[in-house]
């Protein structure tokens, strides 16, 4: 086999979009086929539909090798690995919904020449099943671990690539490993089912660590303890490690809730309760409510209050609201009768359909005025390099600030006179 070789790339979203360019970037020819005719038409144009630093630039640098096209026909015929990357959302009863990767299937044939490769997260046994019914083409398994925010560099340096292949598709993973392989992650090649259930168990086992943290903090609250401190003390134990310790409002975006709920569900599908996830769970709801309580400590009932929410996006540097805590929060403070202010430096314009009732404003500012409280939801830098003493502080009612994100400089939001509460501290 060549060194480079043609990819194709089906299902143009995040994880499809970060995967084309990369891939192009390190040289090889790739056809990335969506079957929305005005993505495809502004993807070839160059213009990238989402806030992902570094991609904008990759898509324009690799052009000439970036093929965008609706039609899976020639995509097909001028590759022969194919990344399989559509969505699969949850559904209501919290499975996943395979209906986009089923109308891939519908469209691929049986070419023993051809393998798919399953980027999206699917239930551990569905290349079972898809191998199943289609016996011919090969089929690797190759978990998507990339951050939103962070995907570009995250896909350049990854730690580990895990490959996962059944009997007859080795040859197919072999390939998609040397693709990978000038990248210098750890490759760990698994059967199937144990690659999908790296994937899930890895969400799952960082929403955990989250939900632990968080409800250290929670109890700290109480006990006179700095989660911080005790964040940091814990993380420096080689075991532990200091990565996904930082106690906030609660986990969202595209993945953690989706697939903690995914693997709940799937352990319940064989008749198996899954006690830690349904508390990880439970815990992360409970954390986005916590802040409404705050912000009664220090106002009262909330009715008729105006609350400025800064940050929409579920963290910096992207522009995602799926599950994004700041929706919960501010339904939750319309239901006790607040009005509600919401910035964020990018999200914005998502945000506005979502968020009916809540204003929506063009600066932090902007929202601060008059408020009787901010709630820092999201920690993008720049709420940092507001002027909280001065300007921020001459806009407000109350002076009453949460911090989600255990973001700001207490000491110095307190000797300006505010009241502050983080989480945890
Ligand atoms: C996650 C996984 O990290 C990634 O490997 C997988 O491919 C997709 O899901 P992502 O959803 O982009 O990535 O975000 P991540 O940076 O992991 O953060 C998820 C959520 O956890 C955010 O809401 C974040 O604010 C929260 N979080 C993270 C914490 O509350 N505390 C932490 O210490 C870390």
């Amino acid at each position: 086999m060549p060194d480079k070789e043609p990819i194709g790339v089906i299902g143009v979203g995040w994880v499809g979009l970060v995967t084309a360019a990369c891939f192009a970037e390190l040289g090889h020819e790739v056809w990335a086929r969506d079957i929305i005719p005005e993505k495809v038409e502004s993807l070839s144009r160059g213009e990238v539909p989402i806030h992902e630093p570094g991609l904008a630039e990759l898509v324009t640098k690799n052009a000439e090798r970036l093929h965008f096209t609706t039609d899976m026909a020639a995509t097909v015929s001028n590759a022969q690995l194919l990344f399989c990357c559509v969505d699969t959302p949850p559904t209501y009863s919290g499975d996943a919904d395979l209906s986009r990767v089923e109308a891939v299937l519908a469209e691929l044939g049986d070419s023993k020449d051809h393998a798919l490769v399953m980027k999206s997260t699917v239930p551990v046994g569905t290349g079972r099943s898809i191998k199943r019914r289609k016996p011919d083409i090969g089929y690797v398994s190759a978990p998507e671990f990339l951050k939103e925010g962070s995907a570009v560099d995250d896909f350049m340096n990854p730690d580990r690539v895990v490959i996962g292949a059944n009997g007859g598709s080795e040859g197919f993973a072999d390939r998609v490993e040397r693709l990978y392989s000038p990248l210098g992650g750890v490759m760990v090649r698994t059967d199937v089912a144990s690659a999908e259930m790296v994937k899930l168990a890895s969400n799952a086992f960082l929403a955990t660590k989250i939900s632990f943290i968080n409800e250290i903090a929670n109890v700290s609250e109480d006990l006179g303890a700095d989660v911080r401190e005790v964040a940091r003390g814990m993380g420096l134990d080689d075991r532990i490690g200091p990565k996904f310790l930082q106690a906030g409002i609660g986990y969202g975006g595209s993945c953690f809730p989706k697939d903690v709920q995914a693997l709940k569900q799937l352990a319940g599908n064989t008749g198996y309760h899954f006690q830690l996830l349904t508390a990880v769970i439970e815990v992360n709801e409970l954390q986005k409510r916590r802040t409404i309580g705050k912000l009664q400590k220090h106002l009262g009932s909330l009715v008729g209050k105006e609350i400025a929410l800064l940050g929409v996006a579920f963290k910096p540097n992207t522009d995602d609201i799926r599950e994004a805590t700041s929706l919960v929060l501010a339904g939750r403070l319309q239901g006790e009768g607040a009005h509600v202010r919401v910035y964020d430096p990018v999200a914005t314009d998502r945000a506005a359909e979502l968020l009916g009732g809540a204003t929506v404003t063009a600066s932090a500012l902007e929202a601060i005025d008059g408020a009787d409280a901010v709630v820092l939801v999201t920690e993008w830098p720049e709420f940092r390099e507001l002027d909280w003493a001065g300007e921020v502080k001459g806009r407000l009612r109350n002076p009453v600030v949460v911090d989600g994100r255990n973001f700001l400089d207490r000491e110095a939001l307190r000797e300006a006179g505010f009241t502050y509460e983080g989480i945890g501290r």
